[in-house]
């Protein structure tokens, strides 16, 4: 499976509507994606902590209303093309994909740990107020606490661990959180290591893998899910 990552970032400006259309339009199913809090707790799609790279404003996303969120250009930064694309709430995006038929990888972006238990109260009533299929998603973080969060706030949702290291040593303590896949770096993982991944029972999902000739190998060692920038590339192939 190809996932488009922070919706088509190659061809769009990242976590927008139109990245997410360019990535239906090069055919993909799934598309990967951030969310965070707004200041006044409206779980939001976006990646940095700040806005500065990636709207016209310059300002934490914590400390922005939802309202002063979406009077940003996010997409004026990527080509003029895409000026006035506006940055989108969870509740809209989950609403845009039920009626594109997509899946989703909602990547939970915590930037301090106090902002765990917040986001995953808003991010598990904004998916309960939508009726979003569970099969249609998975949630993954960097932050084994905000899974920890989720497994018990959400005991069927399937969850991901994303990590840049080695995440054998910590197998056995993730297990814990009953995971559903681990979202590896493609740059550390080994032959080895997908081995004794799969063999814990875990599904395998890379990211963000942009040269397609490594495509084959990836799959050959049992990779489920490429995240990539060219989602037209790679769902071409
Ligand atoms: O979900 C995988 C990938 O998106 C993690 O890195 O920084 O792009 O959110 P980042
Ligand atoms: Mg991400």
């Amino acid at each position: 499976m190809i996932a488009g990552h922070r919706g088509a970032a190659s061809l769009a400006p990242e976590n927008t509507l139109s990245g997410f259309q360019k990535a239906i339009d090069s055919g993909v199913k799934w598309i990967e994606l951030d969310t965070q809090l707004s200041a006044d707790n409206i779980p939001v799609i976006f990646h940095d902590e700040t806005v500065d790279r990636c709207t016209n404003g310059k300002s934490k996303v914590a400390d922005l209303t939802f309202a002063e969120l979406t009077a940003l250009d996010a997409g004026s930064w990527f080509s003029e093309e895409f000026a006035g694309e506006k940055i989108q709430s969870l509740a809209q995006t989950l609403a845009f994909f039920m009626a594109n038929d997509l899946s989703m990888n909602l990547e939970i972006k915590i930037h301090h740990d106090h902002q765990v238990p917040p986001l995953i109260e808003h991010v598990a009533k904004v998916l309960e107020e939508i009726n979003f299929p569970h099969e249609k998603l998975i949630i993954s973080s960097f932050s084994a606490l905000a899974l920890v969060h989720c497994r018990k706030r959400m005991p069927s949702v399937r969850l991901g661990y994303i990590t840049e290291h080695d995440p054998l040593p910590m197998l056995s303590q993730l297990q814990e959180l009953n995971l559903y896949s681990m979202h590896l770096d493609h740059k550390i993982l080994s032959e080895e290591m997908a081995k004794e991944i799969l063999q814990a029972g875990l599904k395998l999902v890379i990211w963000t893998l942009n040269d397609l000739q490594q495509a084959s190998k990836f799959r050959s060692w049992g990779v489920e899910m490429i995240i990539t920038d060219k989602p037209d590339l790679f769902a071409q192939a």
